[in-house]
């Protein structure tokens, strides 16, 4: 039995896990377009409360503000309709987080291959917690000390190494149809 029978009353929105370099937020966006839903990034809603940027949070008041704040955001969401949110990638790692995220729709998981990802990531220097001497090593222990948080807080997990952003997000609005009975898909 799907969760949306269990749970008749989740709300219509898709929330987004993964790892950082996962596609979140480029996909989040594709289906924010595709159903005419709403698009919200966590770490954009972080950062404009605290009127600072996610490196400068970590740097004047530690990670452990940052998970702070980043429940706060979870929390005040409650009650939306129609969002597509995509969530920091360290988002499971606080436990009060995941009956949380589950409780605000459809979880869907991006997963990608180490490899995959340390590619990804390595384009931009932004994210505090790769500023190490072997980010490489960092992702790699990082993927794996977070995977069963990722895996409880998942109702689909979808793997998007050799997909393309557009492939990803239709596999999601397939699962996204089924999870919330919604009416057959119509394609071209
Ligand atoms: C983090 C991922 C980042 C951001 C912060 C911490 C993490 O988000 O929340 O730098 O702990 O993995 P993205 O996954 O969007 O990069």
């Amino acid at each position: 039995m799907s969760d949306a029978a269990q749970n008749p009353d989740l709300p219509e929105n898709i929330i987004l896990i993964g790892f950082m370099g996962s596609g979140k937020s480029t996909v989040g966006r594709m289906l924010a377009r595709q159903l005419r839903f709403r698009f919200l990034d966590t770490d954009k809603l972080v950062e404009e409360r605290a009127r600072l940027a996610i490196p400068e949070i970590f740097a004047q008041h530690g990670e452990a503000d940052f998970r702070e704040r980043e429940t706060a955001v979870l929390e005040s969401l409650r009650g939306v309709r129609q969002h597509i949110l995509a969530t920091g990638g360290g988002i499971v790692t606080v436990p009060d987080n995941i009956p949380l995220l589950r409780s605000l729709g459809l979880v869907v998981l991006l997963k990608a291959d180490p490899d995959e990802i340390f590619r990804r990531v390595s384009r931009n220097a932004e994210r505090p917690l790769l500023q190490v001497e072997d980010p490489r090593r960092r992702v790699l222990d990082l993927m794996a000390t977070r995977q069963p948080f990722y895996d409880s807080a998942a109702h689909f997990t979808v793997d998007s190494t050799r997909l393309r952003h557009e492939d990803v997000t239709e596999k999601i609005l397939d699962e996204a149809h089924r999870f919330f009975h919604w009416p057959a898909r119509m394609r071209a």
